[in-house]
């Protein structure tokens, strides 16, 4: 019978959560995995929930259970699967159905997917929130048509996560707006949690804290101008013990990271986008250099161990990670505006501030500050609004003494001095790339333009110097 509200594909962590948290709100939800037996142990695991939840085990079945016109969720990898499943999909659902691709794809694929699918209709929305998100309230950014977005409105915002009140999930703009945004707050994740573990390792091999000192300080720091989730998760993560061995855990987790991709595809968009995103790339580049374990111990037999001891005030390390969250913020904010241009799709700025501000990784009390930034002047670089600048110019000293110091002892700081490098670079406006268009013009006779003149095409007077 079909009369299942909405269907679900791909019942993996993230989908089954999703899969609850809609029958929690009353929508029943049909639900397939590839795997009949994965199915069976979700529904038989679903307690009272299980009566909202309808279970299929073909792409047929399920295309029966839904209510026309139908639209299922898809929880499958990113890349090929989106694929395979829309293309099995189509043999079932009929003009006006509808498939929304809730997971971390590459907006190109988005972009491509919803110009392809014709009669059926095709969403991107990125959801964020990891698995306890997506159980009690995810924040999603999302994209496709109007006409799409306004009929699955009512179950996203349902099942979204709430700040005082208003649901965290936000129409972005057409195609895949709505996994571009996601990507850039993937790449904000990246970049927030590498700053976060650079003040880490200034704590543990520059001030010899124990990880549970470490711990505390971090959860301090939640209560002041730092607090967030990725604070709060930190101080935890730091003061937990393993249970096996009675040691501080976060120092037998081994120091390689890994990564889906969606902070390096924000990396490569700004490349294209020519937005300079240093902050992001740094994190990116961090993650790389964290996964090359063999050659940073060739590295440290060759040159010596790098970090040395030294004496800093961790009310220090935490300016520096204020101002190097609102320098990072304001990079990750500035490429969404280039976007928003470049596409044509009109992102709403102070709604992506708005749709961050709870169920999300990066959520943490400033964005709603920043929400009120970009409300007054949605195009102002971020750290220019009244209330960044003002802090930037109270933390910004902290951030250049920690980094100097660091730098000074020998502890890496990728992420920390390319937020300071871009601060100095954005505050000067007499830079230095006079030289690079003067070499530019020997070496290539590409021209300039002169600060005492008009025009475009000046050439130096180096011909016989060549
Ligand atoms: C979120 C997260 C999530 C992401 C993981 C892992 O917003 O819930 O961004 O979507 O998949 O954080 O990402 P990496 O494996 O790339 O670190």
């Amino acid at each position: 019978m079909a009369d299942a509200d909405i269907g679900l594909i791909g019942l993996g962590t993230m989908g089954a959560m999703l899969a609850l948290n809609l029958a929690e709100k009353g929508h029943k939800v049909a639900v397939f995995n590839r795997t009949q037996s994965v199915t069976e142990e979700f529904i038989s695991n679903a307690g009272d929930l299980a009566k909202t939840l309808v279970a299929c085990d073909s792409y047929g079945s399920l295309a029966t259970a839904i209510r026309k016109p139908r639209a299922v969720v898809l929880m499958v990898p990113a890349g090929k699967p989106v694929d395979a499943v829309s293309e099995d999909l189509a043999g079932y659902f009929e003009a006006g159905d509808m498939i929304v691709d809730a997971g971390n794809a590459n907006f190109r694929d988005t972009n491509r997917r919803a110009a392809d699918a014709g009669d059926i209709k095709f969403m991107g929305i990125g959801v964020s929130g990891g698995a306890e998100g997506a159980r009690h309230g995810p924040s999603i950014m999302a994209g496709g048509s109007k006409a799409a977005w306004e009929r699955m409105k009512p179950i996203l915002t349902d099942i979204a996560a709430r700040y005082e009140g208003q649901p965290c999930a936000t129409y972005m703009g057409p195609e895949g707006a709505g996994h571009f945004v996601k990507a850039v707050h993937n790449g904000i994740e990246y970049a927030d949690m590498q700053i976060i573990a650079e003040a880490y390792g200034l704590m543990r091999d520059g001030l010899g804290l124990t990880a549970s000192e470490i711990g505390d300080i971090f959860t301090e720091w939640n209560n002041g101008e730092l607090a967030s989730y990725l604070v709060e998760i930190s101080g935890k993560v730091s003061k937990a013990v393993d249970p096996e061995t009675g040691a501080a855990m976060l120092d037998i987790i081994e120091d390689t990271a890994g990564q889906k991709g969606t902070g390096r595809w924000t990396a490569i968009e700004a490349q294209h986008l020519a937005a300079p995103v240093t902050v992001i790339e740094a994190a990116v580049a961090a993650r790389n250099m964290s996964a090359a374990k063999d050659l940073r111990g060739k590295g440290e037999i060759l040159f010596g161990p790098g970090p040395e001891a030294l004496t800093l005030k961790t009310e220090l390390i935490e300016g520096a990670l204020i101002a190097g969250k609102i320098i990072c913020y304001t990079q990750g904010f500035e490429m969404l505006r280039r976007a928003s241009a470049e596409f044509d799709w009109d992102l709403p700025m102070p709604a992506i501030a708005e749709v961050w501000r709870a169920g999300c990784i990066i959520r943490s009390d400033m964005l709603n500050d920043m929400a009120l930034s970009l409300s007054d002047e949605p195009d102002r670089l971020l750290m220019y609004a009244p209330h960044f600048s003002e802090l930037l110019k109270t933390h910004v000293p902290a951030l250049r003494w920690v980094v100097g110091a660091a730098i000074g002892a020998g502890h890496p700081m990728p992420a920390l001095s390319a937020a300071l490098g871009y601060f100095d670079t954005m505050r000067t406006e007499r830079g230095t790339a006079n030289m690079i268009q003067g070499q530019r013009d020997f070496f290539g006779e590409h021209g300039f333009e002169r600060t005492d003149r008009d025009g475009s095409d000046y050439h130096g007077p180096w011909t016989a110097d060549r």
